[in-house]
């Protein structure tokens, strides 16, 4: 449809047909058709007509194709206009066939998996009939007690908004009309990652310098990714919950980082301004979010009943609503509803889609790159021929996908058990019998995601008797860790020869950790957030600001603990291989300034005898500036595999723009003087080189 043509859609609609755009039913209200309405609807006195004036449903039905379209055809059928929904999924680490978490993909440190997980998904949800996905989550995450990290690339903006920007692009693979793409929601913008002692739910007080420098670039680079949607953050930003936050909405989303999509409400969250003490009842809700830019309401029922009278009653113009339905209008269009409003409708495409080899090998490795081995004895590979102990909970569990796996094909997930048994290289045995012990554990997948906060991240007391009981046997004890946070391992890494963190690892997880323990190919993830020696250190990350006295070993009034060291168990950025590399780093242009970046030349070989894929990690500290800057960020990386003895060259561009600060207004302080820079596979890279950051 052109742009004229949607404008005059949107002068030929009522103003109660434009208001109910901008509200998201459930699917399950629908099946069978426009049907009775159920669960809290009923409430609502929604009728089939009313219902087929809303603007969107979330998924929450069954998952085949031919139910989905009977539903999306009826409700384009029933409505004046023939204005079809809009169906929203989550679609967080794929749809049935799972890939690790995004924190895991965030360990890969290639964006290549991050869009490659995101294209898969995106194909299985639109062979199913879903036209947007709820993802990537790109909110920078530090604190390992919220259980949402999981759904995070990590503690980096940087490592945040490249992984974000490679999600929005697999996603939506340039163009969202076509049948294999979904349109992507960013979210949850902005600073949620920073709910107050990891509790979910809880308030944020985060500063306006913080958002510029930390928690905005991620959703900037998505939105220049392309993405289509933005839900705001169930947290408030200066006491002004984000979702009818117009400083947020407007100013920054849309008049600073150039958002032209939609804004929709993230669960219920206009219904919760009365939980926050901010609205007294659901019409002024509806009032102060459609005031503060959001333009659809995800299940609160504040719009769809509210808002068209709130018009006839004066209290807002209806300027707003026609701006906010012209863009899910504008939406609909993109994704090419008004003519097709069914994606797919044929349970054979949708078969043939969910079963294809190619999605099962890009999950495998994803999950064969995203594993991080913390420590290594040499006992991992194993030995051709060893006789090996399976045990602990996670050993013969299908549960190893992670949170958000609602759809997950769980039938075809191998367990650890069935995947090593298939193996003729070893045998499978008792921990008295055998050589080594393989001890499979770490969290719940349902203790992670969403309204999983933890005080304790770590492994439980009766997962500490038993690999303390393990380790007792004398015999090399290697730690398969199950776990969508960073767990404090302090205690258990001594009863340990070796540990593989395997996050959760999806549904090709079981066959690609058995994959790196045989030693078909060397372990190459690298930690996305840092894990803790204590829980008293949270928030630990690479990337904390200078403080006023840096650490010094032996003095008493500086930065530091007296019952312990400041220094994380595993640095960000860290992960072993089985084979070595060697790094030769030279600053090749020095001087930095606007249009021309300083360049760093890295030379790196795989100096040991088998594969292995390097994880560059350049890292900068700017020694002065106005404002206090991080001790270190990660500026720039790049993974690079490398056969015995190969060497590869790499060249890295370091622009102005990485190392910009901005201050409480949102204004850039261009870097000057001295940057130091290590290039290095850790956060624990020494400083060894300089560039010379030049203002103007
Ligand atoms: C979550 C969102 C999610 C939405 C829809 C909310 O509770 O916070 O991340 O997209 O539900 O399922």
């Amino acid at each position: 449809m052109t742009s004229t043509a949607l404008k005059t859609l949107l002068q030929a609609m009522t103003l109660e047909e434009k208001a109910a755009q901008l509200a998201q039913i459930p699917m399950s209200a629908c099946l069978g058709g426009v049907s009775e309405p159920t669960g809290p609807m009923t409430a609502l006195n929604l009728t089939p007509e009313s219902i087929a004036l809303c603007g969107s449903l979330i998924a929450d039905g069954p998952l085949d194709a031919p139910s989905y379209a009977a539903v999306v055809r009826a409700l384009t059928n029933a409505h004046p206009h023939h204005i079809p929904p809009i169906v929203m999924k989550d679609v967080i680490h794929g749809h049935r066939t799972m890939f690790p978490i995004p924190l895991a993909i965030g360990a890969t440190f290639d964006e290549r998996f991050a869009s490659r997980m995101a294209r898969c998904g995106a194909r299985e949800a639109a062979a199913m009939g879903a036209h947007v996905t709820f993802s990537p989550m790109v909110d920078v995450v530090r604190d390992p007690r919220w259980g949402r990290v999981m759904e995070s690339p990590g503690e980096s903006p940087t490592l945040c908004a490249a992984m974000g920007a490679a999600m929005v692009k697999g996603t939506r693979n340039g163009d969202p009309s076509h049948p294999d793409s979904l349109a992507a929601c960013i979210k949850h913008y902005a600073g949620y990652g920073l709910s107050q002692a990891g509790q979910e739910y809880s308030p944020i007080d985060v500063s306006r310098t913080e958002l510029f420098n930390t928690y905005f670039p991620p959703f900037e680079a998505c939105v220049k990714a392309g993405a289509d949607l933005v839900m705001p953050a169930f947290v408030g930003v200066d006491r002004v919950p984000c979702v009818c936050n117009g400083w947020m909405l407007k100013d920054i989303l849309r008049g600073r980082m150039g958002f032209e999509g939609v804004t929709i409400s993230d669960w219920d969250d206009p219904g919760q301004l009365r939980n926050h003490g901010v609205a007294a009842d659901l019409k002024e809700a509806a009032r102060l979010c459609m005031e503060g830019g959001l333009d659809m309401d995800m299940m609160s029922f504040a719009y769809l009943p509210h808002l068209a009278q709130l018009v006839r009653e004066g209290e807002i113009s209806e300027q707003l609503i026609d701006e906010a339905c012209l863009r899910v209008l504008e939406l609909k269009n993109k994704l090419g509803l008004f003519e097709t409003p069914v994606r797919n409708d044929s349970a054979a495409y949708q078969q043939a889609v969910l079963s294809d080899p190619e999605t099962k090998k890009a999950a495998f490795e994803a999950a064969a790159a995203s594993c991080v081995l913390l420590k290594n004895e040499n006992v991992l590979p194993l030995r051709p021929g060893a006789k090996a102990a399976l045990v602990g909970d996670h050993a013969d569990s299908r549960a190893i996908l992670g949170g958000w796996t609602l759809d997950a094909d769980r039938s075809s997930t191998r367990t650890l058990f069935e995947s090593f048994a298939s193996d003729p290289r070893i045998t499978l045995t008792t921990p008295g019998d055998a050589d080594v012990i393989l001890f499979a554990c770490g969290e719940r997948e349902q203790d992670t995601g969403e309204g999983q906060s933890k005080t304790r991240p770590q492994l439980t007391g009766a997962q500490m008797d038993e690999l303390s009981r393990l380790s007792a046997l004398g015999k090399p004890v290697v730690l398969l860790l199950f776990c969508g946070r960073p767990l404090i391992l302090t205690k258990a890494e001594p009863l340990c020869s070796a540990i593989l963190n395997c996050w959760f690892p999806g549904s090709e997880g079981a066959d690609a950790i058995r994959a790196l323990v045989m030693g078909d190919q060397s372990p190459s993830g690298h930690l996305s957030m840092t894990f803790p020696r204590a829980i008293g250190q949270i928030p630990l990350h690479h990337d904390r600001l200078s403080g006023a006295r840096p650490h010094l070993d032996g003095e008493n009034y500086f930065n530091r603990y007296i019952d312990e060291s400041s220094a994380p168990l595993y640095p960000f950025g860290y992960g072993l291989s089985y084979t070595s590399f060697a790094l030769d780093s030279k600053v090749v242009k020095q001087t930095l300034c606007a249009g021309s970046p300083a360049v760093i030349r890295t030379q790196v070989t795989n100096t040991g005898s088998c594969s292995g894929a390097a994880v560059l990690q350049v890292y900068a500290h700017l020694r002065k500036s106005p404002l206090i800057r991080p001790m270190r960020q990660l500026i720039a990386f790049r993974r690079v595999e490398l056969a015995p003895q190969e060497t590869a060259e790499i060249e890295f561009e370091l622009t102005q723009e990485m190392l910009m600060l901005y201050d409480a207004d949102g204004c850039g302080v261009a870097p000057e003087g001295i940057c130091d820079l290590a290039v290095g596979m850790d956060a624990d890279a020494p400083f060894a080189q300089h560039i010379l950051c030049i203002r103007g």
